[in-house]
């Protein structure tokens, strides 16, 4: 038997490695023409669950399922050659046993080729992350900000205030490096406790509104690219692609109006 694949990609211990050393590199990705710009140059990319709102129109994360996120994990292994892919597991997906999160994180991986998944992980959690890891799935945890929990959480608000969920925060990232996780995602916390955590932990945190006090960063790419007027508050927008996409399909409808598009060199030629 031979490898046909070439290219080789990060490996999750690669990635743990990491931990204290250059800053680790991630984004989101939902389809193959985006993750193939994405791939060179990141080492990690995540399709989130955040497809949900940013592909799909929905309120939050939690009406995704498992079937969409095997599609468009699909559809990024396909764009990508190098970097780490992770793909979320959904809401009610992995909570209520280890058993269940172990047979849809194979599914995912089977039926994807991605190399990891990720977890959303409260103290529920570190039980499921060591069940997985042991049978052969790299687990990302997320601790902070969890957005499949914003009906408990109360919406999508910065989290750590209080003494006791500044405390909490810390300790599910500790349960969740104990339990053999490969990276941990923090969330939506301050600078302050985002230094604890990467203090209190021995693998690398990846922040998302979470100063650079982590050893990692990541954004949801379409927000990064300014693809919606309305983003959190933290999101710097390093393109502008909504106002270049309206300044396209306006010049195309204007065209199509005018009967100046197609233009003659655009025509198919029969002869
Ligand atoms: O779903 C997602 O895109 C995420 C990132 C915000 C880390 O979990």
């Amino acid at each position: 038997m031979s490898a046909q694949n070439t290219a080789r990609r990060i490996t999750a211990p690669e990635i743990t490695a990491r931990k204290g050393g250059d800053p680790i590199v991630c984004l989101t990705a939902y389809d193959a023409p985006t993750a193939s710009i994405v791939d060179d140059h990141c080492d990690l990319i995540l399709v989130g669950d955040s497809l949900g709102m940013v592909v799909h129109g929905m309120p939050s994360t939690v009406g995704v399922t498992l079937d969409m996120m095997i599609l468009h994990g699909q559809a990024v292994m396909r764009g990508s050659q190098k970097a780490l892919v992770v793909v979320d597991l959904p809401f009610g997906s992995y909570e209520d046993s280890p058993i269940t999160a172990f047979k849809n994180a194979s599914r995912v991986m089977m039926e994807t080729g991605c190399q990891a998944v990720k977890i959303e992980s409260g103290s529920y959690a570190a039980e499921t992350i060591s069940y997985l890891v042991e049978r052969g799935i790299p687990v990302m945890s997320h601790v902070g900000l969890r957005p499949q929990s914003m009906h408990v959480l109360g919406g999508f608000r910065a989290r750590g205030r209080t003494d006791a969920i500044y405390q909490e925060i810390i300790e599910n990232a500790q349960a969740a490096a104990e339990a053999g996780s490969f990276a941990v995602v923090v969330e939506g916390v301050s600078e302050d406790l985002a230094n604890e955590v990467t203090k209190a932990v021995t693998i690398p945190t990846i922040g998302i509104g979470a100063s650079a006090q982590c050893d990692g960063q990541i954004l949801v790419t379409p927000d990064m690219l300014g693809m919606f007027e309305r983003v959190p508050k933290f999101v710097k927008k390093f393109g502008d692609q909504r106002a270049q996409t309206e300044a396209a399909v306006k010049a195309y409808a204007k065209g199509v109006k005018a009967r100046t598009f197609p233009g003659e060199a655009n025509l198919y030629r029969f002869k």
